[in-house]
């Protein structure tokens, strides 16, 4: 297959083969062509030429009318996106939405759609389904309304499902719980699944073989063991590298640089309801190390990085550094770039300028990197939030796990993911992407055996 956006050749002569029942994952950089592909397998493309052929069933989708492909596509062949709250209407309900796609494909009455509507939120394990298929797509959190969007892509009972980057957009455990969900999805109904991903972590447990794309063309493909295995190619070898893996230790020293002593956070909302961002945080971050601080979202994180650096007050307790309260004596590298950028200064000059300097050919790929050898050269402290504890794992000496507003569990990074005490953390490490596929199942095991 061949893709080309007027000058711009998007893919290049792409051969593969997703079996009945398989499932195949697409790994590579951005703009390497994974999503035109997956827009290929759709007939989505408008100003794209696509040539060579896509063949489903005995048909060359190259082929299809505008017609015969509205009989195939979100019904043969569906797809989840990336972004559900893009691809979800948000002024209509999730079950009127789902029970709509089905309607049109099947000729079903509206009792019959709605029926099935509920049936296949039931099959993607929303609670409660028939009760909150009258739910708008704001009153779902992220993880389920990706879970509604598979819903809707199961409502026709389609042939093959299409995920584009899938779970790019959620947290580490609610990403495990939706690629679950798709490996859970693909056994019960006998779907092929083409699982789509920039992360070779996240196609390792998923798939029985994986295509590497590179500059619109594939530079290897094989059974997933074999390529994440012994990868032959040089590109698929980065890829794999790029997949977060433990630092050996580092001696720190012991002493305290900054404190939080019984910090607490709460703020009040409307009708005297109270949300505890901190809830009581005492915890040293010592000189010269790289604290790591790990939860999902909502949990307090950023919160507390404020209360660190003296930005938000703390309504109880005190965070003292170097014998004083905090004022203006640590820098923050803010979770929103923007909001941390120099106005005064354009955003090459601010991030990509400090890299480019250190010979850094690929800037924000590279941002651990940076803040790792900042840390070294400058002699500097570092506190790093993370919702991902693979990124941790990195670069952290030591993790603080928080869960709502406390630290449920804090040590030296190997400790605490080799040994971990806390079952909040044990869940959380369980959902980490690692690139070993054996690995990849076995955590995969764990997580069922939990929920069982
Ligand atoms: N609508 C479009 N018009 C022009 N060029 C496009 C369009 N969509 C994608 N491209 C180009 O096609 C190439 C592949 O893009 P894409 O398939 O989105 O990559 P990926 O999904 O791997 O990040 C890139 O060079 C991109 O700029
Ligand atoms: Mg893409």
């Amino acid at each position: 297959m061949r893709i080309r956006f007027g000058d711009t050749q998007a893919v290049d002569g792409l051969s593969f083969e997703l079996p009945a029942g398989g499932a195949v994952g697409i790994v590579g950089e951005s703009g390497s062509g994974k999503s035109a592909t997956a827009l290929a397998l759709l007939g989505l493309h408008q100003t794209a030429s696509v040539s060579g052929t896509i063949e489903f069933g005995g048909t060359d989708l190259t082929t299809l009318t505008d017609r015969e492909w509205r009989r195939i596509r979100g019904a043969r062949i569906a797809m989840v996106f990336q972004e559900p709250l893009t691809a979800l209407s948000p002024f209509h309900r999730i079950g009127d939405q789902i029970a709509e796609v089905y309607r049109v494909h099947t000729g079903a009455t509206r009792r019959e759609a709605r029926r099935r509507a509920v049936e296949v939120l039931q099959q993607v394990h929303i609670p409660d389904a028939a009760l909150r298929a009258e739910s708008y797509p704001h009153q779902f959190s992220g993880g389920m309304r990706q879970r509604a969007l598979i819903a809707m892509a199961l409502v026709c009972r389609p042939e093959v499902i299409v995920a584009d980057e899938p779970t790019t957009a959620l947290d580490v455990t609610v990403q495990a719980q939706i690629l679950d969900l798709l490996d859970e999805v693909r056994t019960t109904t006998g779907a092929g699944l083409l699982l789509i991903s920039h992360d070779l972590g996240v196609v390792a447990g998923s798939t029985d073989s994986v295509v590497v794309m590179r500059n619109g063309r594939a530079v290897e493909e094989g059974a997933t063991e074999q390529v994440l295995v012994t990868p032959r190619d040089a590109y698929t070898r980065e890829l794999i590298a790029a997949v977060p893996h433990p630092n050996p230790p580092r001696i720190v020293s012991a002493e305290p640089l900054l404190r939080l002593d019984g910090v607490r956070k709460h703020v009040r909302l409307a009708r005297r309801r109270v949300v505890k961002a901190v809830d009581g945080v005492t915890m040293d971050v010592r000189r010269g190390e790289t604290l790591g601080i790990v939860g999902e979202s909502g949990t307090g994180k950023t919160t507390l990085a404020r209360i660190m650096v003296g930005l938000v007050e703390p309504s109880a307790g005190r965070a003292v550094f170097e014998g004083a309260d905090v004022r203006r004596s640590v820098q923050m590298v803010f979770q929103d770039p923007l909001s941390s950028l120099n106005p005064r200064r354009t955003v090459g000059e601010s991030i990509a300028d400090p890299l480019y300097l250190r010979g850094v050919r690929k800037p924000r790929e590279q941002v651990l990197a940076l803040l790792e050898d900042l840390r070294s050269t400058l002699d500097l402290t570092l506190v790093v939030v993370s919702h991902d504890l693979a990124v941790l794992r990195q670069i952290a000496d030591r993790v603080a796990v928080l869960s709502g507003g406390a630290v449920v569990e804090v040590g030296d990074t190997a400790d605490v993911y080799e040994h971990p005490r806390h079952p909040y953390t044990k869940e959380l490490l369980a959902a980490v992407p690692v690139a070993d596929p054996v690995e990849a199942r076995r955590l995969r095991a764990l997580r069922r055996s939990r929920l069982a």
